[in-house]
């Protein structure tokens, strides 16, 4: 049987690949390891929980003496690696953790899978990685890294150390570089969920600076079936840019969900900038396509409806997060056993 290894599969990009990976391949193992900060929540797999290919190990990808045991003792075949702090607002309020977890903790993640030997490590990084943009263009994976916020430095450096141990080691690993994803389990503090939810509790919905930043949206499904696709075929060495040519200026989608939901555009108050804000994403994903015949199901409007839905009829998953509760079901669900 073949066992993968998931990190970070209690977010929100995870959580959706964990289940997806337990739907597609029921002959896979699938084992989640994630350290439950705050981003990380076992509800979101409440479902799949009792599912016999399923297991999870909570704990730190930073922390080698945890790391070398789970090696040791699972005969994992691949790894992918969403394990993160991810948001760039927390990055900006302290750094620390950010180098700690994304740059330390795949450093210990390499270290382990290439001592036991893995057929695939996949790295999930981010398009962030290569700055921004201006009006024009896009990035392809030959663009320069540029990273602008402490969490795209972070992830970037991420990346020249997955880099560094293919072209020093041999050892099988492949970037993937994705644009923004939304869908269902997206924590409440990024744009799309935080936004839907304040409108559904008719609070303010602070957009950033003059809101005509850019962002280059994908539905999370369709992340995951990319990831799908580089964990099996893809070239060992390669970077992947992964994204659905879908740029959306911040303020559109905040009135696009207003509209939805039928709220006043009153509710929008624009707030200070982000700084350091990047102007505009937009990524070219014809490697991908091509190379490994991926393309995206979801258009724009297919996706944010069906995840305006999802958080209309999901209220009691994101009140929790928002009053803290969600905390405590790891004690509930998993410590008494
Ligand atoms: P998320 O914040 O929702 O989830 C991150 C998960 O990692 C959480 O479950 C958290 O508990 C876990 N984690 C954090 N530190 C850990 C540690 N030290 N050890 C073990 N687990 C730890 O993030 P997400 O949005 O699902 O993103 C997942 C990955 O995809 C990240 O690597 C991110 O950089 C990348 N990415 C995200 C996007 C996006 O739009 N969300 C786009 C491109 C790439
Ligand atoms: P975010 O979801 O944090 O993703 P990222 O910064 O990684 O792209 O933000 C998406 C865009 O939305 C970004 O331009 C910042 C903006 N934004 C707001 O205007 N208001 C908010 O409250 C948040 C969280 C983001």
């Amino acid at each position: 049987m073949t066992t993968i290894l998931i990190t970070g599969g209690a977010g929100f990009i995870g959580s959706n690949f964990v289940r997806y990976m337990l739907a597609l391949y029921p002959a896979y193992k699938i084992l989640n390891l994630d350290k439950l900060t705050y981003a990380g929540n076992l509800e979101s797999l409440a479902d799949i929980d009792s599912n016999p290919n399923y297991s999870f190990l909570k704990g730190d990808i930073a922390d080698r003496t945890f790391i070398e045991s789970v090696f040791a003792s699972n005969a994992i075949d691949s790894v992918v690696n969403f394990a993160a702090e991810s948001h760039v607002d927390r990055s900006i309020l302290g750094a620390r953790v950010f180098v700690e977890t994304n740059v330390l903790g795949t450093q210990t993640l390499l270290d382990a899978a290439k001592a036991t030997g893995v057929e695939k490590f996949v790295q999930v990084s981010t398009d962030e990685v290569y700055g921004s943009l201006g009006a024009t263009g896009y990035f392809t994976e030959a663009t320069p890294l540029a990273p602008n916020s402490p969490y795209s430095a972070s992830k970037a450096g991420a990346d020249l150390l997955v880099r560094s141990y293919f072209e020093t080691f041999g050892f099988p690993a492949v970037i993937t570089r994705c644009s923004n994803n939304y869908g269902p389990y997206h924590f409440p503090e990024k744009l799309i969920p935080l936004m839907i939810a304040n409108a559904l509790e008719d609070k303010p919905l602070p957009v950033y600076g003059d809101g005509l930043n850019v962002r280059d949206w994908l539905y999370v499904e369709d992340h995951c079936r990319a990831i799908d696709k580089v964990l099996h075929h893809g070239k060992a060495g390669e970077v992947y840019n992964i994204g659905g040519r879908n740029e959306q200026k911040n303020i559109d989608i905040v009135r696009l969900i207003l509209r939805e939901l039928g709220k006043p555009e009153s509710l929008i108050t624009f707030v200070k900038d982000r700084p350091g804000h990047d102007r505009r994403y937009a990524i070219d994903a014809s490697k991908i396509q091509h190379d490994l015949n991926w393309q995206p199901t979801e258009t724009f409007e297919t996706g944010i409806a069906k995840t305006i839905a999802w958080y209309v009829n999901n209220r009691p998953w994101w009140q929790r997060i928002r009053s803290g509760d969600y905390q405590k079901y790891y004690e509930l669900q998993y410590e008494k056993r």
